[in-house]
This record gives structure tokens, C-alpha cells and sequence, in this order.
């Protein structure tokens, strides 16, 4: 049940909600929009028809536009902004030993939530470690995972990477694996929707800007999400990653322990471009 609902006082029937839902489904014949009961099941939720709506007359699925944030005058940030936010991204490889303020964390995974998500699937699941004790833990876990794959000569083709990672781990306290962050976010998604990977991806990505953009730094765990989708695997269980789910990636974060002083060049980027 859609619950599709037209503030009738307000519309102005314009039809910008019909134009604009990628399923076709709103009409406009009795001038205001309508959605047919046998057409309801085609409709992704998606929400255009309460964004694009200039009255605010459009509800579905529990939410109207008191529930968004109004973009009339909104001080949405401009292209400088964001070309330096994203330029001044940078990997992190030294935090503070401290977890970050819960409520914050809490903040950045909603809004990453807000991620383009194929067919609007969004079946997702986040999974947090929100203290910096659990990683710990699960440092422990992973490290004497690795040790008994390389003790019992059991390392996959290919991974034999891993046998310096164990080293430094033992011989220094190196942590390559998690790269000292206090906090985990892995992010998977549910193996019969749409685009599980490219959701999951795409949703961490937003995750880093905006951690980055407030003050936090992060590192794309690629050795780690390999450690837990390939390598030991009871540490996917640990973690509570349901079966059917396709790990996305893992990315540590927390309160960076230096600062960068300026953006870098990168090698102009290779276009193919088409005639
Ligand atoms: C898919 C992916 C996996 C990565 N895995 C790791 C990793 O396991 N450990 C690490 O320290 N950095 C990892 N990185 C970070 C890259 O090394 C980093 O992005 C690159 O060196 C450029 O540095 P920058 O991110 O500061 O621009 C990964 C990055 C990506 C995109």
C-alpha cells in the first residue's frame, strides 16, 4: 500500500510528479495525480514525485514534504566546496586513539544512507563497530586467523602479502590490517537485489566524504575486507554478516592524528573520448 495522497487544496496539477516517476505509474487524467491500485506494485519509492513537487501537495509511503529539507534558498554547497572536499581527501593511516561521538557516528551513516541505490533497492546493511574496544578484539581475531593460514601453509595464490603483514604485526606492532582506525563500518549488501556491490560502494564513498567533510579521517580496508570475505572466515560471523549478503567493502575511521597541509596533482586523467 502506497498510501499515495494529494493535497488537493494545493495541487496545481501540474504534472511535474507524472513526468518525472521513472515508472510511469502517476496519472493525470481526472487532473489530479492518481496511481491505480493494480499499478502500485511498480512503484520503486523512489520519492521524486514529494522532491520535484513545487507545492509540497504530494505524500507516499508515510512521508510529505515537512519530512524533507526545503531547497528553496538552501545553502547548498557550491562546485569550489565540493572540488575541495574532494580533492582534499586523503587516506588515513594515523588516528587518535578515541571513539568518535556516537550521535555523530550515527549522523554519518544516515546521510550516506542517502546514496543512489540501484532499482531503489537499498538493502543494505551497515556494520558498525562504534568502540574502539571491539576492534581490538577483532584485530586479535583477524591477526591469529592469518597465522594459522600461514602456519599451515593454507594462504591462497596470490595473497602471499599477507605473510608480511603477519610479520610486521608480530615483530613491530604494525597494524596493516585496520590501520590503527578506532572505528569499522563494513557495508554489504542483500544477494538478490539489484546492484549489492555497486550500492555498497558507491554508499561508502558518500560515507568518506562527508566524514572527511566533518573533521573525521577514513582508510578503504581492502586488505581487510579480504581477510573477512576470504580469509578467516569466522570473522564475517562475528561480525553478524548474514549469509545472504555480499560484503561491499570495510573502511575504518575515526579522529585523524595529523593534518594535511595542501592538496596534491594527480596524472591528468586518461579520456576516451568518442567522435
Ligand atoms: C578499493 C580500495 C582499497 C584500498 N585498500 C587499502 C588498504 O587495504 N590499506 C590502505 O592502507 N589503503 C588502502 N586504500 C587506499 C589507497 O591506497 C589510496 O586511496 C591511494 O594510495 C591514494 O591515496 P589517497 O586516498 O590519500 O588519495 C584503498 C583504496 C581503495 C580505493
Amino acid at each position: 500500500m502506497l498510501d499515495f495522497t494529494i493535497n488537493e487544496e494545493i495541487c496545481i496539477s501540474c504534472g511535474q510528479c507524472a513526468s518525472d516517476c521513472p515508472s510511469m505509474i502517476i496519472s493525470m487524467e481526472t487532473n489530479l495525480p492518481t496511481i491505480a491500485a493494480d499499478l502500485e506494485q511498480f512503484c520503486i519509492g523512489c520519492m521524486h514525485c514529494v522532491a520535484v513537487c513545487s507545492e509540497g501537495a504530494v505524500s507516499i509511503l508515510g512521508y510529505g514534504p515537512e519530512e524533507g529539507i526545503s531547497l528553496k534558498n538552501a545553502a547548498v554547497a557550491g562546485p569550489k566546496e565540493l572540488e575541495l572536499l574532494i580533492k582534499k581527501r586523503r587516506t588515513i593511516r594515523n588516528y587518535q586513539d578515541e571513539n568518535v561521538d556516537p550521535a555523530l557516528i550515527e549522523k554519518l551513516v544516515a546521510v550516506a544512507s542517502h546514496s543512489p541505490s540501484g532499482h531503489n533497492d537499498r538493502d543494505l546493511l551497515y556494520t558498525l563497530v562504534d568502540d574502539k574496544g571491539i576492534i581490538f578484539d577483532l584485530r586479535e581475531e583477524a591477526f591469529a586467523g592469518l597465522g594459522r593460514l600461514i602456519d599451515a601453509g593454507k594462504l591462497p595464490e596470490g595473497m602471499e602479502m599477507f605473510i608480511d603483514i603477519m610479520e610486521a604485526w608480530k615483530t613491530s606492532g604494525k597494524d596493516i590490517l585496520f590501520r590503527g582506525a578506532p572505528h569499522l563500518l563494513v557495508v554489504s549488501g542483500g544477494i538478490d537485489s539489484a546492484a549489492p556491490l555497486q550500492d555498497s560502494i558507491i554508499t561508502l564513498t558518500t560515507f568518506e566524504l562527508y566524514a572527511q567533510a566533518c573533521g573525521l579521517g577514513t582508510v578503504w580496508n581492502g586488505l581487510l575486507t579480504l581477510v573477512i570475505s576470504e580469509l578467516v572466515p569466522s570473522l564475517k560471523t562475528r561480525l553478524g554478516i548474514p549469509d545472504n549478503h555480499e560484503i561491499g567493502y570495510a573502511m575504518g575511521f575515526g579522529r585523524p592524528a595529523l593534518n594535511y597541509e595542501r592538496t596534491i596533482e594527480r596524472k591528468a586523467p586518461k579520456i576516451n573520448r568518442v567522435a
